[in-house]
């Protein structure tokens, strides 16, 4: 299964990109200039060594190549993006948004939040996109200092929601092979609403503690994954 990370020359992006790629899985680089997309894949190349299929492109090109693609970009950004893709997006695809609707679109704190007018920033997305695209929201918990330092294992679990049960499966396969990453289903898109706003959280607790890495781990069972497993 190819992967397309859209701003995958960003932190978020770049870390999932070197966690997926390291996962055995093709992973295709988006960005707004082709070199740029080129340019990150050669430096994560770089840091995997050995086999690791890493490609850069543009945003289109690799929203038309992944079957499931991810899209790490501002929330500043996000609607013209998705409205840059949305031809390159078929019907059936799972795109996977970690947009937080952080107030820094707006000039205010890492620390505090605005609310899209769909309810959450990946509720907006989905309305941008063709009819038929199967959204998923999800990593909005996970550093991308985190995800980038590959010899540290991941301590925060990752809140999947969306509508479309197997989708957000296909996702979680994903979200398994990332070593020691666990992944809680959240329930459905709108939940993204309460999900996105962690990451406003977790900058206060940084931000309060002086570090970099603080996340949530989900009590109450042992394992998580899929429902009902
Ligand atoms: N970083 C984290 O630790 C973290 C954690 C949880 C959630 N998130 C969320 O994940 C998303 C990405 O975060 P990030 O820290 O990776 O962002 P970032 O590094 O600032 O940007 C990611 C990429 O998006 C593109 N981009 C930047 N500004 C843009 C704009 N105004 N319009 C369109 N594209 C733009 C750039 O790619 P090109 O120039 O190559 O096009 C950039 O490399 C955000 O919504 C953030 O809230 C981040």
């Amino acid at each position: 299964m190819d992967i397309a990370v859209i701003g995958g020359t960003g932190e978020e992006g770049f870390g999932l990109t070197l966690r997926l790629a390291r996962a055995g899985r093709h992973v295709i680089i988006g960005s707004r200039y082709e070199e740029k997309g080129a340019g990150a894949a050669e430096k994560a190349r770089g840091i995997l060594g050995g086999n690791a299929e890493v490609d850069g492109t543009s945003n289109q090109l690799a929203a038309e190549a992944g079957e499931v693609v991810f899209v790490t970009v501002p929330y500043a950004g996000q609607a013209d993006i998705y409205r840059s893709i949305k031809d390159n997006v078929a019907a059936g695809r799972i795109v996977v948004d970690c947009t937080s609707p952080l107030a820094t679109a707006v000039g205010g704190r890492a620390w505090q939040v605005i609310r899209p007018w769909h309810g959450s920033a990946a509720e907006a997305a989905k309305a941008l996109l063709q009819q038929g695209v199967r959204m998923v929201a999800a990593f909005h918990t996970i550093a991308g200092e985190a995800l980038q330092n590959l010899d540290v294992p991941l301590e925060s679990d990752v809140f999947v929601c969306g509508s479309d049960a197997e989708a957000k499966a296909a996702v979680g396969e994903l979200i398994d092979q990332i070593p020691n990453l666990r992944w809680v289903d959240a329930g459905d898109l709108s939940m993204a609403r309460i999900v996105e706003t962690l990451t406003a959280l977790l900058v206060s607790v940084n931000r309060t503690y002086k570090v970099h890495d603080s996340g949530f781990r989900v009590t109450g069972r042992d394992t998580w994954g899929p429902p009902g497993a």
